[in-house]
């Protein structure tokens, strides 16, 4: 049987432009197995964000195919869990509607008290009946967050989801993320510029060194799980970060 059944998404031989010539992915193949949490690092505007409008069918490869749950997927809009890098919340929607969307489409009667316990996860319980535009850019942040993980997708990407909290509560939601993804089996792919963040949530990272993005180096991060932060204090997690951060340094200099 094709192996790539087993992978929860692959990309095989992908290239993409914007604007040709200039071209942001050139027939990158990589895949991520099903239940594995994957963090994506890598120097800003290298195309990190680019591989998840690809991803979720903002935008469709020139060349190469793109399989989500080992099946070749040409329309993939509204298949997977989605927080964009800028969100897209709902400007006319009050903070509890704009939560409760992805329910509506599956189930118009959905609990509104299930809702509102998910908002108090995240100290929103106050905020619910507000409008996008009078939240905090933090919490505009975990309510799109929040949103995504209510699609009931086996798979979730997460763009740069904890950028804008505050250090106390960025902790928070790495730790609830954790749980969440220990009790759905889900796979999920985070994109963050935060060494730590990536090191603490995830099996493997993915670094982007170059665009065009021709391959992506994995490594693997050696620690098990439950995992507490404790653990990168340790001198190997300690010399992973620095050569991580050597890495983008060099490239920004
Ligand atoms: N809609 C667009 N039209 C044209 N060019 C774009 C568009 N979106 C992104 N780009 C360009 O594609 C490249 C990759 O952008 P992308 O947003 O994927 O980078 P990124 O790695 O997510 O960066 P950051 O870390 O800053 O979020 C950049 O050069 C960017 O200017
Ligand atoms: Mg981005």
């Amino acid at each position: 049987m094709d192996k790539q059944h087993d992978y929860a998404l692959q990309f095989k031989d992908v290239s993409f432009y914007y604007n040709p010539p200039q071209s942001i992915l050139d027939k990158l193949s990589f895949h991520i197995n099903k239940g594995e949490f994957v963090s994506i690092v890598g120097a800003s505007g290298t195309g990190k964000s680019t591989i998840f409008r690809l991803l979720v069918g903002l935008e469709q490869p020139t060349e190469g195919s793109i399989f989500l749950n080992g099946d070749r997927e040409t329309n993939r809009l509204g298949k997977v869990g989605y927080m964009p890098q800028k969100d897209l919340l709902i400007p006319w929607r009050r903070v509890a509607e704009n939560v409760a969307l992805p329910l509506e489409g599956k189930n118009r009667d959905y609990n509104k008290q299930f809702v509102l316990n998910r908002l108090k996860d995240f100290g929103l319980e106050d905020v619910a009946n507000k409008y996008p535009h009078e939240l905090s850019g933090g919490m505009r942040q975990r309510v799109s967050f929040l949103r995504a993980t209510l699609t009931g997708s086996n798979l979730l990407l997460l763009d740069e989801p904890f950028s804008s909290l505050d250090a106390m509560t960025k902790l928070y939601m790495q730790e609830w993320l954790l749980e969440q993804w220990n009790e759905t089996k889900s796979s999920i792919v985070f994109i963050t510029h935060d060494i730590s963040e990536a090191l603490f949530l995830s099996d493997k990272i993915f670094v982007i060194s170059d665009t065009p993005i021709q391959m992506i180096e994995e490594i693997e991060v050696p620690l098990k799980r439950p995992r507490n932060r404790q653990q990168l204090d340790e001198p190997s997690l300690i010399n992973l970060k620095n050569e991580l951060i050597n890495r983008f340094k060099m490239k920004v200099t």
